[in-house]
Formats: structure tokens, sequence, C-alpha cells
């Protein structure tokens, strides 16, 4: 029984202390310790169950007041801490507590990021996979694999950046992905047909002005299996600008020239400004495409020779493949009109607030 009486008057002395310097918090740890369903009290009067009567009475006595002191104690330092609170504000301060918080600003995605989005949702809609490959990337695979031998003046194209890092014997010199073709080779190194691949990616050419960028994004589509001719590339291609675009939008395949494609072309899509006449109502000629055609991108049926390198058999299988600019064709499908298009990277929220 004395037991229980210096334990009763051990929490008692500890909770005195502990309350000094109790915050709201503090206290409700205390309460809970004590007081709570499992606390000390309860803990100590379920203890008692095995003593015998005599005894039991008194001592229920003792913990039911010391049950009652520790709970004015607590009620004690919760009234001290209000008027704390309250002497910090002037006689006519007050609180509003139904006054609504301060609302943490909340972003949103970037308008490439939407573009990409959307965009993907198209592809994946008539069961292309989409697939990411590597912004560092070996010539082999840059390159190489694209038909391209070393030293072929076709690279000029891309004005490509090489990275200061060793090169491969096998895959050679690392550069930053000219352009998103090198998901090509990658692909068919990964699976066998049917293919039906598209990959968006970063890419960096050494080109900088106000419709130039260092880095833009790019979209690959790559579809390989048997008997696939144009018409599958000029229907892909009709699902795309028509999807993203418009249902009145048309597009043109016009003769190109790429080493990984053959034949090659460049696609340009129908102007939705004049309808693809070149003229306006009043017939002169239209400001936006002067021709009645915008240019989207590039593409072609697979080369034989890259279908060799990677593995497939080129007298079995036939592919197509096309590949563009994502900024330029979100900026021609919203009627963007920017006078510089490195606006989009600079992180000025005036101009992202806008999307
Ligand atoms: N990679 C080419 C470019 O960057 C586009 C392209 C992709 C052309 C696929 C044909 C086939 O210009």
């Amino acid at each position: 029984m004395s037991d229980t009486k210096q334990q009763l008057e051990k929490l008692l002395a500890n909770c005195v202390l502990e309350l000094a310097t109790a915050d709201e918090e503090g206290l409700r740890n205390i309460e809970v310790r004590l007081l709570g369903r499992k606390g000390e009290v309860n803990r100590l009067l379920a203890a008692m169950g095995s003593l015998e009567s005599a005894g039991r009475a008194a001592l229920g006595e003792a913990v039911n007041a010391a049950k009652a002191e520790f709970a004015g104690a607590i009620a004690h330092r919760r009234r001290a801490l209000a008027n704390e609170l309250s002497a910090e504000l002037g006689e006519n301060d007050w609180i509003d507590v139904t006054e609504p918080g301060t609302v943490a600003p909340a972003g949103h995605k970037h308008p490439t990021n939407t573009a990409i989005e959307e965009m993907s949702a198209l592809f994946e809609r008539i069961g292309f996979r989409r697939a990411r490959y590597g912004e560092a990337e070996f010539d082999h695979y840059a390159f190489g694999v694209l038909n391209m031998p070393k030293d072929h003046p076709a690279r000029d194209d891309w004005e490509t950046f090489f990275l200061d890092a060793p090169e491969n014997k096998k895959w050679g010199k690392q550069v930053l992905t000219p352009h998103t073709s090198n998901a090509q080779g990658h692909e068919m190194e990964r699976r066998r047909p049917p293919i039906r691949m598209v990959s968006f990616g970063k890419t960096y050419r050494r080109q900088s002005d106000v419709t130039h960028l260092v880095m833009f994004h790019q979209f690959e589509g790559l579809v390989i299996d048997k008997g696939i001719n144009l018409t599958h590339l000029r229907g892909t291609l009709d699902h795309f600008a028509k999807g993203y675009f418009g249902a009145d939008r048309k597009t043109r395949l016009r003769p190109h020239h790429f080493k990984f494609t053959e034949p090659s072309f460049e696609v340009d899509i129908s102007c939705g400004l004049c309808n693809g006449t070149g003229r306006v109502a009043n017939g002169t000629s239209c400001r936006v495409c002067k021709s009645g055609w915008l240019e989207l991108g590039g593409a072609g049926m697979v080369h034989p020779n890259v279908l060799r390198a990677g593995g497939v058999d080129p007298r079995l299988f036939s592919g197509f493949a096309f590949g563009w600019g994502v900024e330029r064709t979100m900026m021609m499908a919203a009627g963007m009109r920017i006078p510089d298009i490195r606006l989009i990277y600079n992180n000025d929220l005036h101009f992202l607030n806008q999307f």
C-alpha cells in the first residue's frame, strides 16, 4: 500500500515540474500519460483489484485525490498559457479564428509538359508504347546505327555537342542527343517487331536565337512490322494532326532527304488561318504560312541499313519513323506568337503563369 502512495507522490512531483514549462502540446502529452485510458492513474486503480478490501478503500481515496490534483494542475497551466497569449495581444486586440490562413502558391505543369502529355496520349490511343532513352548518348546510336558512317557530311545537319567523357571502343564518343532518332537503335535492340513506339526526349544543338533553343524537345515515332508501308505512315500522321490541331486540318508529305529513311519526307500541315489556300478572305496572301502549309517535322520509311543495324531482317519487316519538335508544334497549335522562343525556358513567372 505504501508502495502505491510513494508512486503517487513521485508522479505528482514530476507532473508539477513538467507543467511549469509545458506548452499546449506538452500539456496534452502529460494529460494522456496520467489521466488517459491507459494512463498512470488507471494503471494504479487496476492494480488495486488484487488488494484486500480494507486497504483498498483508503488507497482508492488517495488515487482519486491525486487524480483531482493532476487535473487541477493541468487546468491551471492551461489557463496560464491562455493568459500569456492574451497578454501578448494588447487589451483591444483579438484573434479572428475564422480568418482564412495564408495560402501557399501552387505551381502548375510547364506548358511543354502539358503538350507532351497530350501528344503522347494521341499516340498511345492507337497502340504506341511510350519509351524513353538517354540524353547522353554514344555516337553509334546518335549517328552510326542511323546509316551515317563516321565523317559522313550528313552529320553536319545536327550541330552536335560532344561530351568531355571517355570514348567507348565499340560505340565511340559521347554526345548530347541532337535528335531523338537515337531511340530507333535502342528500341530495336530492346524488343523484336512488332514495334510501335513513341519516345519524347530532350535534344541539344549548337544554336540559340529568337527561333532556336539550345535545348528543346522532340518526339520520335517508330513502327516496324510485316507489311508496313507509306499509307500507314500517312494514316498515323493524319491521326496526330487532326487530334492535336483539329479535325479540319490536313497533312502532306514533301520529298526530302535523311540518311536513315528511304524515301524521306518533310511533313506539312494545312494552315489553320487560311485553310491551306495561302490566301485570306480579301485575297491577300496569308501572313502565317504564305503558301497554305506549315512545316511540322521529318518522316520516312526506315532505311534497310537501319533495320539491319538493329538486327531486323529487311526482307521480312519494314517500318516507318517520324520525328519532330515539341515546342514548335505546341506553339503552332496554341497560336502562340512570342517574340523570342527562349522565353519558354527563362523561368519567368509573368510568362509561365499565362498557361
Ligand atoms: N531526326 C530527324 C531530325 O531531327 C527527324 C526524323 C526522324 C526524320 C525520323 C525521319 C525519321 O530532323
